[in-house]
């Protein structure tokens, strides 16, 4: 499956939503709301805004005057927990379940918005106790439970700014990140089940404290229960600090501007230094809940599942964030899809009654997998839409998913988007016309396009260079420590616009539909993990006995992509299994085990061009056995 072979023009196959599915859509004429949209965009972003709950409103909607560092609802007075949680306490909503989690052995535990917004403001009040105050970063590094959870709407509404690191990622990008961005508390858990075994983030905590001593303080959620080491002064429990009387449940939420910073989330580039992306407290949570609201069509009596982990970008905006705002009651799943048996994810949905499924391609491909007989078992029929996000979706595991899963009457909603967007920029709604592996047009106030390097709209069919003509308000507003590299990497591709360029080459059809291609940089993204050859490279060369490393991304059927890398070794190693292995395990450890090639090859020279780029379309013609194409610019 190439992203070639993705690409069926306009004569692709239609899938039409059924007439009920239409009825109930939120948005029925997609074509009206669009052109309203773009005629007039900032009447149209302050009627969301108006939907949700602000301390002070907006003076401006838009300041454009220190393009593209745009601001959004100058002026407004909000905190995106008082969206999430407190308005929805004063409410009918406080006995309505805000969460319901099943950890991977089996056990359950539910929130009410009321016991979800006590906890928050528990943690809220031991996290002020601690000194933590509006501005400052607290990082977080967990599993996938309820806890993860109330600690980002804990620092939210303290005004503190988390940073998630993904609970795949090693020591030392942990560390790393914490060193960015300055956290002196650091949250994480003892462990993690992952396939009946234990993940030990504690352990990987204290390395990286180890390493970036500036963490003064580490808060434990006690989740697998192993012996793991404390140390006095440091370490806390996180029941011992929530049974202390300082932990009321009542805290006050801090009062932040609209464009205050929410968090920051580390993500992957063309350069091996993570890029802290930003964003804010008004714009995003207009946005999130805008983008949720319409294209998953929320109900009251929805079960809503975005199986995401909150560690990446779509668990912030579409599990912690865009949910909770819309009141929504919301599943969450601590582990493998497949454990113990390939149907633990249709028991989930039988077992819970879950309306709408949001998901990513290669989870589709991992469980189509195992045969139809899995899915088949269970009563699936409480599905009403589905969804998918991380990478272009291959028409075949679109149609098993349809077929199999929705059984033909679910509309998959292939949502385009990226850490930097906040929320979906090209997405279907359930009232419009599906064609397998498009994600169709852009959302009401975005306005996308294909473009040449020149800047000109490509015609039908014509792949060129996707980019977002104008701003919205979920949209990045820096990179944390760094607002040059913004503007260098996503507004200065076409001079004279501050046009963001999103680092993916699409195509659009006769119909305007989009059709993304992939990346054009030098990101990979693996099983829909976004990494970036510039960090696996360093992370080979960091090891002794490597003086030189490329990383390609090559297609794979399950994954998407997997990772082959080439090393050049220093004098004195020879290349063998067992130093294969070590590098792997290197990998592991430097990055974490999203990062480790499938295939790492010893070659005596790396294909350059003169002026010393590695030239990875090279190799990856070579390792697929295809054409190596023009080689003019190769060195000698
Ligand atoms: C890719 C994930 C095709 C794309 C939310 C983008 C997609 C990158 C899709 C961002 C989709 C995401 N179809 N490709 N529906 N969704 N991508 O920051 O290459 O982890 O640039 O955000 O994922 O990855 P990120």
């Amino acid at each position: 499956m190439s992203a070639e072979e993705t690409f069926v023009p306009s004569t692709s196959e239609w899938f039409y939503p059924t007439e009920d599915i239409v009825k109930q859509a939120a948005i029925q004429d997609y074509e009206t709301v669009y052109q309203e949209a773009i005629a007039d965009s900032e009447g149209f972003w302050a009627r969301r805004a108006e939907t949700l709950a602000w301390y002070q409103r907006w003076e401006k909607v838009l300041d454009k005057s220190n393009a593209p560092f745009y601001k959004w609802f100058v002026g407004g007075k909000t905190n995106i927990a008082l969206n999430a949680l407190d308005r929805h306490v004063k409410t009918w909503r406080r006995n309505k379940l805000a969460l319901i989690f099943e950890g991977e052995p089996g056990d359950k535990q539910t929130f009410s918005y009321w016991r979800l917004w006590q906890e928050v403001n528990k943690f809220g009040n031991v996290l002020r106790s601690m000194g933590i105050k509006k501005g400052d970063r607290v990082t977080i590094y967990m599993g996938r439970i309820p806890e993860l959870i109330i600690a980002m709407l804990a620092c939210a509404k303290i005004g503190a700014v988390h940073s998630v690191v993904y609970g795949g990622f090693s020591e030392h990008a942990l560390a790393d990140r914490i060193e960015d961005a300055q956290s002196r508390v650091l949250i994480t858990c003892d462990g993690a089940w992952l396939r009946g075994s234990i993940v030990e983030l504690k352990k990987i905590a204290d390395q990286a404290v180890h390493r970036s001593p500036v963490v003064e303080t580490v808060i434990v959620v006690k989740r697998t229960g192993q012996d793991v080491p404390m140390q006095a002064g440091r370490d806390f429990w996180y029941h011992d600090l929530m049974a202390l009387p300082i932990a009321s449940t009542k805290c006050e939420t801090e009062v932040m501007d609209a464009e205050d910073p929410l968090f920051i989330l580390y993500t992957s580039g063309t350069t091996g230094k993570p890029k802290g992306i930003l964003h804010t407290h008004g714009g995003y949570q207009v946005y999130t809940s805008t983008t949720l609201n319409w294209v998953f069509d929320i109900k009251d009596e929805d079960r809503f599942w975005c199986a995401a982990d909150p560690g990446w970008i779509t668990g912030h905006s579409y599990i912690v964030y865009a949910p909770l705002i819309l009141g929504a009651t919301e599943i969450i799943y601590e582990g493998a899809p497949n454990y113990p048996y390939p149907n633990r994810w249709w028991k989930i949905v039988e077992e819970y009654g879950v309306t709408i499924l949001y998901t990513a391609p290669t989870a589709i491909r991992g469980l189509m997998r195992f045969g139809d007989a899995w899915p088949k078992r269970h009563d699936l029929s409480s599905l009403r839409l589905l969804g998918s996000v991380g990478e272009p979706i291959n028409p075949e595991a679109w149609k098993w998913f349809y077929n199999v899963i929705g059984k033909g009457k679910c509309p998959i909603m292939d949502t385009w988007w990226m850490t930097e967007t906040g929320g979906f920029l090209i997405t279907p709604m359930p009232s419009v016309g599906l064609k397998p592996g498009s994600c169709t047009r852009p959302f009401p106030g975005i306005e996308a396009d294909v473009v040449d390097d020149s800047g000109k709209s490509c015609p039908p069919g014509v792949e060129g260079k996707l980019v977002i003509k104008t701003p919205w308000p979920g949209m990045l507003r820096t990179i944390y420590g760094d607002p040059d590299r913004m503007v260098k990497t996503y507004f200065s591709a076409y001079p004279g616009t501050h046009w963001y360029l999103a680092g993916d080459s699409a195509r659009k059809d006769e119909d305007g539909y989009f059709w993304v291609i992939g990346r054009i940089d030098d990101v990979i993204k693996v099983s829909g993990y976004r990494l970036g050859t510039a960090e696996i490279e360093s992370g080979l060369v960091s090891h002794p006995a490597v003086a030189e490393a490329a990383a390609i991304g090559i297609p794979d059927e399950v994954r998407g992509n997997v990772i082959y890398a080439y090393c050049v070794l220093r004098q004195g190693h020879q290349g063998s299994e067992a130093l294969v292995d070590a590098l792997k395990t290197h990998i592991r450890n430097e990055i974490g085990p999203i990062a480790i090639p499938s295939k790492i090859e010893f070659v005596s020279v790396l294909p350059k061009t003169r002026s010393g780029k590695i030239m990875r379309r090279v190799l990856k013609a070579r390792a697929q056995g295809l054409p190596e194409g023009d080689i003019s610019t190769l060195e000698e």
